[in-house]
């Protein structure tokens, strides 16, 4: 059955999203990691392609099926993830729900091994490169660029910093400092508050799918506005 043309307001349209953590080596056998679990970036995948787009999803290391009519590429690392992003470009939106590792390590070629002193290894930490940022300065900048924001204090004043600093037309602020029964991070339920160029605009708790649904509908609207 078709569904009719205002149903897929995103028809012809190509979406970016990239989900879930990315895994910074430190040697062959170890990594560093953080607790996002992807879900939030897959549901917007899914909600996106529901609406007709061509959606890339750029997902780092995750346990989750791919979202119906969505085109997934995977990763590992943040420079991965960075260079996956450029090669999906041209793209008419990005929505960047990925928990970036900020830094990589000097990866060690071999395992590294205790020493006899008890002396723990030192790890050089250098900066990943700013996916969002990059890309939200780039020539080839989709017309709609959407970041989160996962911030566990002051969430509204640190996600209106990051829009401007990014570069970005949206942020997505969640506060993640859990405490309040389930944590997001893993979470199957956020409450968001979507920080533009005209304010802030609060929703109410929600399940992560119905979250999707709206910011989804909110793109589709600012794309055929
Ligand atoms: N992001 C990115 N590349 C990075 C880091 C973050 O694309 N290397 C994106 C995330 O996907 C998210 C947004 O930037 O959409 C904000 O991520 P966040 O970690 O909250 O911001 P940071 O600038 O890394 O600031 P913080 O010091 O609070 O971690
Ligand atoms: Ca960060």
């Amino acid at each position: 059955k078709r569904l009719p043309a205002d149903a897929r307001p995103l028809a012809g349209r190509h979406v970016i999203v990239t989900a879930g953590p990315t895994h910074e080596p430190i040697d062959p056998v170890r990594y560093i990691a953080n607790r996002s679990s992807g879900r939030q970036g897959f549901a917007i995948a899914g909600a996106l392609a529901a609406l007709g787009a061509r959606v890339t999803l750029v997902a780092g290391p995750v346990v989750l099926p791919t979202p119906a009519g969505v085109d997934r590429v995977d990763v590992e690392t943040a420079r991965e993830m960075a260079a996956a992003v450029d090669a999906a470009l041209p793209a008419d939106a990005a929505v960047m729900v990925a928990a970036v590792a900020d830094w990589h390590v000097a990866a060690a070629d071999q395992k590294i091994k205790k020493q006899p002193s008890g002396a723990p290894p030192a790890l050089a930490l250098a900066e990943n490169p700013d996916i969002l940022a990059t890309l939200a300065a780039s020539p080839r900048r989709p017309a709609l660029v959407v970041g989160f924001a996962a911030e566990t204090e002051q969430v509204l004043a640190h996600a209106t910093a990051k829009r401007a600093r990014k570069g970005a037309d949206w942020i997505v602020a969640n506060d993640v400092s859990g405490g309040k029964g389930e944590s997001v991070m893993g979470g199957a339920r956020n409450s968001v508050h979507i920080v533009t160029a005209d304010g802030v605009e609060s929703w109410p708790d929600l399940p992560k799918e119905a979250v999707a649904t709206r910011l989804a509908d909110r793109i589709a609207a600012a794309l055929t506005a």
